[in-house]
């Protein structure tokens, strides 16, 4: 499983990258809004920052406008991946730029047959918005699996990319499902090694080996 950072902050996704199991990055309009830097400027820094693919989403609604969006933003970064909503002018501009070799994220997916459709127009990446259907009461995780059984009935290539994370069963589970990646914003992101029997195993391993007056170096 892959994991993207959900995040448009440079210096957080700088001080994770350095553990090193970052594969991308995925940002959206309202983590955009919340940086003060200019969004080109952070764009080329994040792009620069992680070396895998970033998602960054168009602003506007039409396919024309969007393509024309989508065509800029791949100007910016070899490792930028357009991200469009998936609506109908959505799915149209996808086909045109996957048709152009420009990779695309159909996001804000909610349902099965929006992830079909994401599959046929060429989408690369598809995201099920898991957090935000569980919100509603539905199931997060239940729609990652259909999408993992219809993408492997048909052989449809679309990774699904688990989005709207909240927590580290909703990871868990997505990768139990099959989710290709999961996208994780930093604060759970800083939590994923954390388990108190693993505090309470070193604590002991370590008060041990002080007691045995071994050296490694
Ligand atoms: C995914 O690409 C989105 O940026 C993100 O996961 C949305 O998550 P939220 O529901 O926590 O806003």
């Amino acid at each position: 499983m892959d994991f993207f950072l959900d995040s448009a902050e440079p210096e957080e996704i700088y001080k994770l990258n350095e553990f090193g199991v970052i594969d991308g990055v995925t940002t959206n309009p309202s983590l955009i809004y919340q940086s003060k830097i200019s969004f080109r400027e952070l764009i080329i820094k994040i792009c620069k920052i992680v070396n895998g693919p970033v998602s960054v989403e168009v602003a506007s609604n039409s396919h024309e406008e969007m393509i024309e969006e989508g065509l800029e933003l791949a100007r910016i970064a070899n490792n930028i991946v357009v991200k469009l909503p998936i609506t109908w002018d959505g799915i149209k501009a996808c086909k045109t730029l996957s048709g152009k070799k420009i990779p695309v994220n159909l996001t804000l997916c909610f349902s099965s047959t929006q992830a079909i459709l994401a599959a046929k127009a060429g989408a690369t990446y598809v995201s099920p918005f898991i957090g935000r259907l569980d919100d509603s009461n539905l199931d997060g995780i239940q729609l990652i699996r259909d999408i993992k059984t219809i993408y492997a009935n048909y052989g449809f290539k679309t990774r699904i990319l688990a989005a709207s994370i909240r927590t580290k069963n909703h990871i868990t589970q997505s990768a139990v499902a099959g989710a290709d990646i999961a996208t994780i914003p930093p604060k759970l992101f800083y939590t994923l090694p954390n388990h108190h029997l693993t505090d309470k195993g070193l604590q002991i391993f370590n008060s041990d080996w002080e007691k045995s007056g071994q050296r490694i170096l």
